[in-house]
C-alpha cells in the first residue's frame, strides 16, 4: 500500500514536471510576476525600471528593449526569447548566460511556466 502511494506520487510529479511548460496559467503568473516587478515592467513604454522592459518580450531578440543598457553578454547572445529559452533563463540566468546581470532565480518549474504565460498574455494588450 505504502509503496503504491509512493509510486503514484512519483508518477504524478513526473507528469507535472513535463506538462508544466505547456500548461502555464497567466493568472497565476500575474502573482509570480510580483517578484519581478521590483526590476521589470510589462507596460509598453515604461522604461524607468532597474531591469529592461518586458512588454512583448516573448518572440523578441534578447537584449533588444529600448532605453536599456544591457550587459554585453545578453546584448550579444543572439537568443530569441521563447517559452523554452525563457524557462532556462529564469531557472538560472548565470548558468544559461554566464556574465549576464540578472541576480534572480525562479526555482519552481510551475512558477516559471505561469510567469511565461503571463508575459505572453500581457504582451497581447
Ligand atoms: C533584482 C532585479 C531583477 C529581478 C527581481 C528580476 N530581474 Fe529580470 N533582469 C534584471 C536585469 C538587471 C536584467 C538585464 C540583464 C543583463 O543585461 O545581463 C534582466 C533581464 C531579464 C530578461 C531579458 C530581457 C531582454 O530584453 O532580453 C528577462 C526575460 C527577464 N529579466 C525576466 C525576469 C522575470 C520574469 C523575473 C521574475 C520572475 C525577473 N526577470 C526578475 C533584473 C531582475
Amino acid at each position: 500500500m505504502r509503496n503504491s502511494i509512493i509510486a503514484y506520487l512519483f508518477t504524478a510529479l513526473a507528469l507535472a514536471a513535463t506538462s508544466a511548460l505547456a500548461d502555464g496559467s497567466a493568472s497565476a503568473g500575474r502573482k509570480v510576476f510580483k517578484e519581478c516587478r521590483s526590476c521589470h515592467s510589462v507596460q509598453e513604454g515604461k522604461y524607468d525600471t532597474f531591469g529592461p522592459n518586458l512588454y512583448q518580450v516573448v518572440g523578441r531578440e534578447a537584449g533588444s528593449a529600448p532605453e536599456y543598457n544591457y550587459s554585453p553578454v545578453l546584448k550579444n547572445s543572439n537568443i530569441v526569447w521563447t517559452v523554452v529559452t525563457l524557462d532556462r533563463w529564469l531557472a538560472d540566468p548565470q548558468a544559461f548566460l554566464p556574465g549576464s546581470e540578472m541576480e534572480y532565480i525562479l526555482e519552481s518549474a510551475k512558477d516559471r511556466a505561469d510567469v511565461i504565460a503571463y508575459l505572453i498574455a500581457a504582451g497581447k494588450r
